[in-house]
């Protein structure tokens, strides 16, 4: 268990009992993969790499008259480019002559307990040595003196096998790094399919399942953000893998900018997966002794479906990413003021909402956009983070001490890394924003972006924001980012370091999230991009929960929330009923649905309560009373996905508390059908021996709800949802 090494055949075997990886150092000091999988007890080489002259395959020099070795043809763990491997390069560095070749060989290695912290960047880590085991391979290119140490960490009780690269500039001249690669991992065969998250906003992570072709199908950013569009996100899985059978590779970047996930099938039917930054208008200058971190890559796999290889996301990034003391604490059913006033409201108008929030058991009250400066539309000013008086007389301390006494927390939405033209701070301070001189600003949503890469801009906004949020009646904190970035150029760096521009930017966005997070590690940070933007494991270190998407409809939401659980657990997407027709789509819903489907998360409300009939005011009160009953097992059980909205008329899931003594399913069915078949859905990962409960259809033995299943009633009108619970009365 642990990391293995046999000093004999330099192979290192990387395994928990459950997985194995494992990869070996060649007579010449390559680094070869040899397997990643399901664990084998000890592997002796039974799929030793065997070698064939291949047409133009090029031979490196030190085999110059050996044909049959090329590097085209052998896995590797951190493949270089220009010396006979012609497909993706796992890095490419440019030396100060112009060339653009170098040859990373094995110098040594060290193993050790426990993980080091990755400098500047979110990732996993071990709360005592002995959760996981590391490997750190130097390697060493001997003409440009450029040291890559490869980093792996494989956690005993999850799955997955982290790894990142440090480059190290240990000559005199300067190299500029124009990609690097968090890891490549080669396969020796492309029988896979591809599973990854692509959408817009208020149209987040739908899930596509496609075969793989020959040739390089990529999956990336190159918006500043990880982004609605593509999640640092990717499957590897076999044709028939669904959600209970089969193998998965997932992995999945700890990184929120510009990321490159790169599946290539080459012409001997083998896969190469890479996965990093960007390389897309990226360099990196690296003068002497200078080094450089590489995000974290995180490769989970399962040979039982899909529905495990998320599990192990979940406990994984809950036991090892996450920070945030909330992460392992019920969370508060929370009301937003957004989507009820906008920008057009009042200090009453908000007491209002809060008490009648109170009223109906909400337990905390979130004050959106629009308090600050003279923001009364969203064409000005941001950056100027203090309270708009004329709108809150009281002050935000005044307010939230107001609301606190009526027994309901409060919290703030915040826009940190943004200005507005028309605001205090970019009239003192215009080269602040992200641009390239002399050109015209492009902007969305009417802002600019601050440019975090310095230094100087990031010490105001820690300290603006910290400001802020000093409150001690402030217990949550929404952190909101609602553009992309454009125009990139920082005003203060130099030409040949002007494409640093977004990694700096992400760099520095960490930077502050970590230490306005840190001054309060009280207040639950909720993330937040136009919705879910910026949804990524990056930011999960720092913020506990992100609000999932813009869109509130409940059956847009099917979708939005299946996609994201395929990495994140239900706790962490933040979920709220809204008033209905949908401001998003239009779509009417019965509030029992919407109830239902924010419920499958992490339940707010976003609508003007105080307008709420009688009868859905005695609704949301016992939805939310109900879900407080509930919310252990939704937030802290296991999540089972059972039939997909992207594969029908109907949805559903359900979640089973960890000692499995209670059991809540979900089904949504989106369009009534007429004479149309019953369905049987059937739960998933209770116990077989115990007997449940539910009020409505009586006492069974858990086999029968798994094996057997449930026969749900035809639903006759359209967005329909039914929720059981299920309680053990007997073993
Ligand atoms: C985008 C967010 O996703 C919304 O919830 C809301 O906070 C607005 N921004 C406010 O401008």
């Amino acid at each position: 268990m642990g990391i293995i090494f046999d000093e004999k055949n330099r192979i290192f075997h990387l395994t928990n009992g459950s997985i194995s990886y494992v990869l070996q150092i060649s007579k010449d000091g390559y680094i070869n993969h040899l397997y990643f999988g399901k664990a084998v007890r000890s592997y002796k080489g039974s799929n030793s790499l065997i070698n064939y002259d291949r047409g133009f395959s090029p031979n490196p020099e030190n085999h110059a008259l050996n044909r049959v070795f090329s590097l085209d043809t052998q896995p590797m763990e951190y493949p270089s480019y220009g010396l006979g491997d012609f497909r993706n390069p796992a890095y490419v560095v440019q030396l100060e002559d112009g060339s653009t070749i170098s040859d990373l060989r094995y110098v040594s290695h060290n193993i050790f307990e426990g993980k080091k912290k990755l400098e500047g960047l979110p990732a996993t880590w071990t709360n005592e040595p002995s959760d996981a085991t590391s490997l750190e391979i130097i390697t060493m290119d001997t003409v440009t003196n450029l040291q890559v140490v490869l980093s792996y960490t494989i956690f005993n009780d999850y799955d997955a096998v982290c790894r990142s690269a440090k480059y190290k500039n240990c000559g005199k001249n300067n190299i500029k790094i124009l990609n690097a690669s968090s890891m490549c991992l080669d396969f020796r065969e492309s029988n896979f399919e591809c599973i990854s998250l692509y959408g817009a906003h208020i149209n987040e992570r739908n899930v596509q399942r496609f075969k793989l072709n020959h040739g390089c199908q990529s999956i990336e950013s190159k918006r500043g953000m990880s982004s609605h569009q593509y999640s640092p996100f990717t499957a590897l899985v076999r044709k028939d893998t669904n959600e209970d059978f089969g193998e998965a590779y997932g992995i999945s970047l700890v990184y929120s900018g510009n990321f490159a996930i790169k599946v290539e099938v080459d012409q001997f039917d083998r896969t190469r997966v890479t996965a990093g930054i960007n390389d897309f208008d990226f360099t990196w200058l690296l003068e002497e002794n200078e080094e450089f971190q590489t995000p974290e890559c995180v490769m989970v796999y399962s040979d039982k479906g899909l529905g495990n290889m998320s599990k192990t996301f979940y406990g994984l990034y809950q036991d090892h990413l996450s920070r945030s003391i909330h992460t392992k604490k019920e969370r508060p059913i929370l009301i937003n003021n957004w989507e009820a006033t906008y920008f057009d409201f009042t200090e009453e108008k908000i007491l209002q909402i809060a008490e009648k929030g109170k009223e109906l058991g909400m337990e905390l009250f979130v004050l959106d956009d629009g308090w600050f400066g003279k923001r009364n539309n969203d064409d000005c000013s941001l950056g100027d983070w203090f309270v708009n008086k004329d709108k809150i007389p009281s002050g935000i301390d005044g307010l939230a001490k107001k609301i606190k006494s009526m027994g309901i927390d409060f919290g703030i939405w915040i826009e940190p890394e943004m200005v507005n033209e028309d605001s205090e701070l970019y009239r003192k301070h215009p080269d602040w924003c992200i641009h390239v001189k002399n050109r015209p600003h492009t902007y969305g949503r009417e802002q600019l972006v601050l440019d975090l890469s310095r230094k100087e801009v990031r010490d105001y906004v820690v300290e603006v924001i910290t400001d802020v949020i000093k409150d001690e009646n402030i217990s949550y904190v929404k952190w909101d980012a609602n553009r992309h970035l454009t125009n990139i150029g920082s005003f203060t760096l130099p030409a040949d370091r002007q494409r640093e521009t977004v990694h700096r930017y992400v760099l520095g966005l960490y930077d502050i999230m970590d230490r306005i997070t840190s001054a309060r590690p009280d207040i639950l940070f909720e993330g937040c991009s136009g919705g879910g933007g910026r949804f990524d494991a990056g930011i999960y270190y720092y913020m506990p929960q992100t609000w999932t998407s813009d869109n509130t409809d409940a059956i847009c939401r099917l979708k939005i929330q299946h996609g994201t659980s395929l990495v994140f657990p239900p706790v962490s997407m933040a979920s709220h009923v809204s008033v209905v027709p949908n401001h998003q789509v239009g779509r009417i819903t019965p509030m029992s649905t919407r109830g239902n489907c924010a419920m499958s998360g992490n339940l707010g409300y976003e609508l003007d309560i105080t307008k709420l009939d009688e009868k859905d005011q005695e609704e949301v009160k016992k939805q939310v009373a109900f879900y407080k009953e509930i919310r252990n097992t939704i937030q802290f059980g296991d999540f089972y996905r059972i039939l997909s909205p992207f594969e029908g008329n109907e949805t559903a899931w359900n979640f089973v508390s960890k000692d499995k003594d209670e059991a809540i399913l979900m089904y949504f069915k989106v369009l009534s059908e007429p004479n149309c078949n019953v369905t049987t859905v059937k739960m998933k990962g209770l116990n077989p021996d115990f007997i449940y409960e539910n009020e409505e259809l009586g006492k069974f033995y858990g086999d029968e709800l798994m094996y057997s299943g449930i026969a749900v009633p035809i639903q006759k009108e359209d967005f329909a949802s039914k929720m059981w619970v299920f309680k053990k009365v007997a073993e």
